[in-house]
């Protein structure tokens, strides 16, 4: 064991330590009023927050997950419709579609870019599927489900390729809702409109989680949901809040899915602090692609492709030994992570889908390669480098050539 200093995978103390005055204000405020669910923080840091994604509404709820539900909800998903998404993500992407009583269908991620794949999800939307003029209707051949949405997952940080994702979402009728969760203010470049665009304001709606460790993070669950359509925000705060707009008039059942005020407030301020932090993530990763360069015959680096401007909610590099690596670097007291290491489509709570070994190489073959590096704004630049020399010399010394 080396004498070094610890190196987290994630440093949550030092940023809430830096702005604690800033923090207890809010709850000094909030214990003022005693208002403690919705009112003016809520609605301050959902304008806010709408603003920073160029989204004209946002609807602050209570964790990612629900933002994800709620949008579904929001979209209309009737009973057995398939939603599409990768099976390369956080599981809430999908246990949220069932959840809204949809099916869930997976195509596989591209092998760069760890983001839906546009050309597999053409294949699958094409082959598997037929499209009815007539009614509009795409409708999956096997299952005889109607196909109803797609939901690219801007993963790490970086946009899924949504210009092909949206024209093919057009040409056969369905919603497309980002799941931005781990992209706040990473941005798309789309060619078609030649224009850079905002994660969470190219789909109908977008879901953003807040839990701690993103990129603007809660001090506990919190999550929001952005969209340009008015009608649907609408019925989003309806669902978030047991489905009433007017106190004890219940339209349709709903949650209680709300953004507590406390947490808004939090996120009113750190939101103030969020290009800046996205910019330090955007400078490390640069910095561990110049520091491993020298191993990037042992170790795949994340590819940032052109039209992406990331925001690195997570460096997650590539190499054949993934726990060898792992063990090294957690004896010189560095924090590593996998995100993530089974395929949704062979996890058991999926087993009803039938998908087996193989059908999503891709998948297959970066869930065992991939190491997420510590990645935070606050992890000094000596820091870095120390995580990068012990990358260097494990590499140097075990790692067999990944590609
Ligand atoms: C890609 C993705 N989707 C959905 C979620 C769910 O967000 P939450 O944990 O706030 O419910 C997360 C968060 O972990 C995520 O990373």
């Amino acid at each position: 064991m080396s004498n070094l200093a610890k190196i987290p995978f994630l440093d949550l103390v030092t940023p809430h330590k830096e702005l604690e005055a800033e923090l207890l204000a809010v709850v000094k405020k909030a214990f003022s009023n005693a208002g403690f669910i919705g009112g003016p923080m809520v609605e301050e840091f959902e304008k806010e927050f709408a603003a920073f994604c160029g989204a004209k509404y946002c609807v602050g709820v209570n964790s990612g997950t629900d933002a994800l539900r709620f949008a579904f909800m929001a979209a209309g998903v009737k009973p057995g419709d398939i939603i599409v998404t990768v099976p390369h993500t956080f599981t809430a992407t999908t246990e949220t579609i069932s959840q809204a009583g949809a099916q869930i269908a997976f195509v596989d991620i591209h092998e760069q870019t760890y983001t839906m794949d546009p050309e597999k999800l053409r294949q699958y939307l094409e082959t598997k599927c037929e499209f009815d003029t007539q009614t509009g209707t795409l409708t999956e051949r096997a299952s005889k489900h109607r196909v109803a949405g797609i939901v690219p997952v801007h993963l790490y940080g970086q946009t899924a390729d949504m210009d092909p994702i949206l024209d093919l979402a057009a040409k056969y009728n369905l919603f497309v809702i980002e799941d931005a969760c781990q992209a706040h203010g990473a941005q798309y470049f789309s060619k078609k409109d030649n224009t850079w665009k905002l994660a969470g304001s190219m789909g109908q709606a977008a879901a953003f989680s807040f839990y701690p460790g993103k990129n603007l993070g809660a001090c506990g669950e919190a999550g929001a949901i952005t969209t340009n359509d008015e009608t649907a925000a609408a019925r989003m705060r309806m669902i978030r809040d047991h489905g009433q707009a007017k106190k004890y008039y219940h339209d349709i059942e709903g949650y209680n899915g709300r953004l507590d005020s406390i947490q808004a407030g939090w996120l009113s301020v750190k939101l103030r602090h969020l290009a800046k932090w996205n910019e330090s993530r955007r400078a490390l990763a640069h910095r561990y692609h110049k520091l491993l360069a020298e191993v990037k015959d042992a170790a795949l680096l994340p590819l940032e492709a052109d039209w992406t401007k990331g925001v690195y909610h997570l460096y997650v590099i590539r190499v054949q030994d993934r726990e060898a690596l792992q063990a090294y670097l957690a004896e010189m007291g560095i924090g590593s992570g996998i995100h993530y290491p089974i395929p949704l489509h062979l996890q058991m709570a999926y087993q009803h889908l039938n998908y087996k070994k193989g059908d999503f190489p891709v998948t297959e073959r970066i869930a065992v390669e991939i190491v997420s590096l510590p990645m935070y704004p606050q992890l000094t630049t000596a820091e870095q480098d120390e995580v990068a020399a012990k990358v260097r010399e494990f590499a140097a010394a075990k790692i067999s050539v990944a590609r």
